[in-house]
């Protein structure tokens, strides 16, 4: 990833937020180490999201590991057959796209499966085909790639922050569905996840961010900037599903704001959609449909 040079880093600059969240106007001073009360009280069932408690922690690292087991198989399955997997992870800042991809692979040999998160395109790749070093990390024999944002920045952070203009934001929407066409056709298993998150739980993983010493490294100037731009990315991501929702290449949607479902629910598609060898469906369980759907219908 970017690192992050000191002088860019969030603590040197603006950090009180103006906000409308539910149509009311709010302000919210990031560094201020107490975190506001409407903060504390709204973030998990900000957005919808059906759920009033996380899942207990028991339950969820049980589970978890029990699906881990069966994505080892799964990946023993892959190298015997050569298979390969790409799983593209997408969602706003914090909605927590490390660390389900974390889970994904904290168990998988890391020669063959790899994480694909790259930093801001250098002079030389701006001069290249958009696609082109995206294209170069796509799986080879046995491999399990995931990406940790991908080719979809161009219909997001990019044209949402001013990092394209809108023509190319316009020609990615009409292209991205061809590329996905051809990784298909050539039987690369391929999987998109939105990862939804509330607007107030995104605050409050902001908040955490910045006062954790462990997590600092996450935030960054674009979250900043991006926290006042909420519905400019509602408006990009609806765009981006309408385009880019296809029956080859859906959006399968995650509401997100408990991470713990949400990381079950990820791992779970992915067991439940490939016919690795020793699948154990009684393990893996059934989906909460209440977590994960498909399409823009979905939220
Ligand atoms: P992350 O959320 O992945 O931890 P950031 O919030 O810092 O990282 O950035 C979000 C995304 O915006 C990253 O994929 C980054 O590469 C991209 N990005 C940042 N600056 C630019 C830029 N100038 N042009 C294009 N993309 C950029
Ligand atoms: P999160 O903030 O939850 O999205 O997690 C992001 C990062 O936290 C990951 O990239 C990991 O380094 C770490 N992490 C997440 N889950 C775990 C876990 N179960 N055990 C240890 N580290 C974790
Ligand atoms: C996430 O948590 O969604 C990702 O790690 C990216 C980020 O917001 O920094």
């Amino acid at each position: 990833k970017d690192s992050k040079k000191r002088s860019e880093r969030p603590d040197q600059g603006k950090s009180t937020l103006k906000l409308k969240i539910d149509g009311k106007k709010r302000s919210f001073n990031i560094d201020d180490p107490k975190l506001p009360v409407w903060i504390e009280d709204g973030a998990l069932e900000s957005g919808d999201f059906p759920y009033t408690e996380k899942m207990p922690n028991d339950e969820y690292a049980e589970t978890l590991e029990k699906l881990q087991i069966e994505l080892v198989k799964l990946q023993y399955w892959l190298q015997d057959t050569g298979g390969r997997v790409m799983a593209v992870f997408e969602g706003r800042d914090a909605a927590g796209k490390g660390g389900t991809i974390f889970n994904l692979r904290q168990y998988m040999n890391p020669r063959s499966a790899r994480n694909v998160a790259l930093p801001k395109p250098s002079e030389t790749e701006r001069g290249q085909w958009y696609f082109q070093r995206y294209v170069s990390h796509f799986p080879t024999t046995g491999e399990f790639v995931t990406f940790d944002r991908s080719w979809y920045n161009r219909a997001g952070v990019e044209p949402v922050l001013g990092f394209c203009t809108p023509e190319q934001h316009e020609t990615f929407l009409e292209e991205a569905p061809g590329l996905e066409r051809m990784v298909v056709a050539d039987d690369i298993h391929f999987f998109k996840f939105w990862l939804d998150i509330g607007q107030i739980m995104q605050l409050k993983r902001f908040h955490d961010r910045r006062h954790s010493p462990l997590k600092n490294w996450k935030f960054s100037p674009i979250d900043i900037m991006g926290a006042e731009k909420w519905d400019d990315y509602t408006k990009a991501r609806d765009q981006m599903f309408a385009r880019t929702h296809t029956p080859y290449a859906p959006w399968t949607i995650v509401r997100s704001n408990d991470k713990r479902r949400a990381r079950h629910a990820v791992i779970r598609r992915i067991l439940l959609s490939l016919p690795y060898k020793g699948r154990d469906l009684d393990v893996i369980g059934n989906e909460d449909a209440l977590i994960i759907g498909s399409g823009p219908g979905f939220l």
